[in-house]
């Protein structure tokens, strides 16, 4: 069966790096057919939108979306694209790489992180006087959706499950997340852990090991997350998924690097990763085991991208990808 991929790169570097991570692609399985189209800053100079009618159309007809960065539209950009696939689950894995210089070498997590409500929810009110609002939102069936999901991707990887709250304060919101989180728990007959988000967060610096798959409310799972990437060597090398039920939408955790774009130099490996997880989304599981054990050992053999201390081009490391494949 032919898999039908949507290709945005949009700004900055996704014009150097999504090419690259295509360039594996078709190393892998020839079998796939390409969409490309355009979102981000240059498409709202020239078409008057970050964001096209047929570039939504795009996503949702594909199988699946490899999306680079967007730069200054990127909350227009990649917030209705999550929507346009359906996306419920953020799912972040913070893996260190061997040969690549880490604070904490051991590190391998996967952040669960519900994709759809909590503080994100965007109700924000201006209240006049000073006085600004925000309203959290959380409800039992993303609550339970995120739960099931989480629980079962842990199953799939015979991964321990932390679920990250903060219902000593939050007593309502995270309440009911964790009652929801519980009950999915119990029909599953599974065991789980619960930390406090903020004892986390050090618990995670001072020894990230003691941890597995984190499920976690919207925000926690954006600010641990970005944490984690600091764990294992830099924005470079992290993978992220957006899952929907029947759509999904992978993308390097990294924006468009203005410092460094259009010098051909950019670290390839979070989008090469995240094509990894489009792989195995799409049941291409010896496929996407293959991409990443090629990225683990360019890692830590070389060539290596400024970034990490090299001096190779983004193409010579998919090159050398490509290679080891
Ligand atoms: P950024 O991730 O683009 O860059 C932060 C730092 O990390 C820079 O020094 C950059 O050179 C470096 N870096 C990032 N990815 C790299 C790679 N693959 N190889 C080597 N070095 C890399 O974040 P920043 O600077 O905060 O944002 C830049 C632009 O990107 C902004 O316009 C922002 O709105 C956008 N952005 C878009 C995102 C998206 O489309 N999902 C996500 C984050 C930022
Ligand atoms: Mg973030």
């Amino acid at each position: 069966m032919t898999d039908e991929i949507a290709v945005i790169p949009g700004d900055g570097i996704g014009q150097e790096v999504v090419p690259a991570a295509v360039r594996v692609l078709e190393a892998v399985d020839p079998e796939f057919t390409f969409q490309e189209a355009e979102a981000g800053d240059a498409v709202a100079e020239n078409r008057g939108t970050p964001l096209p009618e047929s570039t939504v159309d795009t996503v949702e007809a594909a199988d699946a979306t490899l999306f680079g960065a967007a730069g200054e539209t990127a909350a227009d950009v990649i917030l209705p694209l999550r929507e346009a696939v359906g996306s419920f689950a953020n799912v972040r894995p913070a893996r260190s790489s061997p040969g690549v210089d880490a604070l904490r070498p051991e590190t391998d997590l996967v952040f669960v992180r519900e994709n759809t409500e909590g503080v994100y929810s965007g109700i924000e009110s201006d209240l006049g006087e000073g006085v600004t609002t925000l309203t959290r939102v959380v409800t039992e069936s993303a609550s339970r959706r995120i739960a099931e999901f989480g629980f079962e991707y842990a199953a799939e990887r015979d991964a321990d499950v932390t679920v990250a709250h903060k219902a000593n304060v939050m007593r309502v919101t995270d309440g009911q997340f964790l009652d929801a989180i519980d009950a999915v728990a119990e029909e599953r007959g599974t065991e789980y852990e619960t930390e406090l988000m903020d004892a986390l967060a050090t618990k995670l610096l001072l020894d990230p090991t003691q941890y597995d798959v984190i499920v976690c409310p919207n925000l926690a799972g954006d600010v641990l997350s970005d944490l984690a990437a600091g764990l294992v060597g830099g924005l470079g090398l992290l993978p992220s998924a957006n899952v929907g039920a029947e759509n999904a939408l992978f993308e390097p955790v990294h924006g468009t690097a203005p410092d460094i774009a259009g010098e051909g130099v950019a670290n390839p490996a979070a989008t090469i990763l995240s094509a990894a997880m489009l792989l195995a989304h799409l049941g291409h599981d010896d496929a996407a085991a293959d991409v990443r054990s090629a990225v683990e050992r360019v890692l830590d053999e070389g060539p290596r991208t400024p970034d990490l201390g090299g001096t190779a081009t983004t193409d010579e490391v998919a090159d050398a990808v490509i290679r080891k494949l």
